[in-house]
């Protein structure tokens, strides 16, 4: 039985962006944040609060979200690694933040420089600031379906990081296919059995299209009950620590299915093409999205 209603986490003004090497300046940004929640999109990741040594495209995030026109009902989040990013965050008005963990050790230490273990030492007292300030806290495991440097990853090692995430107050887990090596099957069994640590109506699946899997593996999670997707405008995007990574799934192609599916998203169709037109355009970079770059050519 699928889902009646999806919830779209919009990605792309973070984990797109983050990836692409030339600068955007903060009006440009602000810009394709303010189309994305024209078209309807209620959750936005919008920036993220990181060393700007590790991600020199993020650095301008707080500047980002003093500059959003901010729309009723939709929320706009930030990633937050750290303390450091968390205070940095709340001074920026930001209201709800993402931690980010992973299930393969190797990927961590590239990615955030420690530990999978030290990390969700390090963001246990950031959940109790958050919690102080009423600031929601969203969390993602990495690697849930491969990993760039181990290979495969057992889904009982994704269950346990997720597990310890929503035990210490995390809302909801986002499951990351960060290579986009995962197929429908497997995806499957991941959510079995990490939904035998978290609830299904706490998982999101965050798929990335490297091996033109991610609709297939949406599809197969909303089979599972699964009905929160984070997706990315034109499919922007990849991961810095992952040489050759794609995109993330592109949003209007995610949007195209679970229209088809008579699913409801709140979500416009054409406006959100149109913001993804306009960004890529910007980028100078073919469109992502293949239902977008079909619509355009006709
Ligand atoms: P570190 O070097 O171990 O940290 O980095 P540190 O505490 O030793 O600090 C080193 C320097 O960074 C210091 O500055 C700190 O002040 C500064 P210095 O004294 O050298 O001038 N610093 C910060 N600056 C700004 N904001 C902060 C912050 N924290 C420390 N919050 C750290 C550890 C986590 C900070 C670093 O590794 C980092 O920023 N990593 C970011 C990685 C990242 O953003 N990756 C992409 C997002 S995750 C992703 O894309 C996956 C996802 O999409 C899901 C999926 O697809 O799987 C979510
Ligand atoms: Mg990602």
């Amino acid at each position: 039985l699928l889902p009646k209603q999806v919830r779209l986490v919009e990605v792309g003004p973070r984990d797109g962006l983050q990836n692409e090497p030339q600068p955007i300046s903060i009006a440009d940004k602000v810009r394709l944040i303010d189309d994305l929640s024209a078209a309807g999109l209620s959750y936005i990741e919008a920036g993220s609060f990181v060393s700007p040594k590790w991600v020199p495209q993020m650095a301008g995030s707080a500047e980002v979200f003093g500059q959003i026109t901010r729309k009723p009902g939709v929320t706009y989040a930030a990633l937050t690694p750290n303390l450091k990013g968390l205070e940095a965050a709340i001074a920026a008005g930001v209201k709800e933040v993402a931690v980010f963990g992973a299930a393969s050790e190797a990927f961590s230490q590239k990615n955030i420089n420690c530990s999978i273990a030290n990390s969700l030492a390090r963001f246990a007292p950031l959940m109790e600031v958050a919690r102080a300030h009423d600031i929601r806290v969203r969390g993602y495991v990495s690697c849930v379906l491969g990993c760039p440097y181990e290979g495969s990853v057992a889904p009982d090692k994704v269950a346990e990081v997720a597990r310890e995430l929503y035990a210490m107050g995390c809302y909801e887990i986002s499951l990351g296919d960060t290579i986009g090596t995962g197929t429908p099957g497997k995806t499957r069994t991941l959510i079995e059995t990490v939904s035998r640590a978290v609830p299904r109506e706490h998982l999101a699946g965050h798929f990335h299209d490297t091996y033109g899997q991610a609709m297939a593996n949406i599809y197969a999670s909303l089979l599972e009950g699964i009905a929160v997707f984070d997706s990315s405008i034109a499919g922007l995007g990849g991961c810095p620590y992952v040489q050759g990574a794609s995109g993330n799934v592109a949003s209007e192609d995610v949007l195209y299915l679970l229209n088809g599916l008579d699913i409801e998203t709140g979500v416009d169709l054409d406006m959100l093409i149109s913001a993804g037109e306009r960004i890529s355009q910007l980028l100078g970079r073919a469109n992502g999205s293949r239902v977008a770059r079909t619509r355009h050519s006709g």
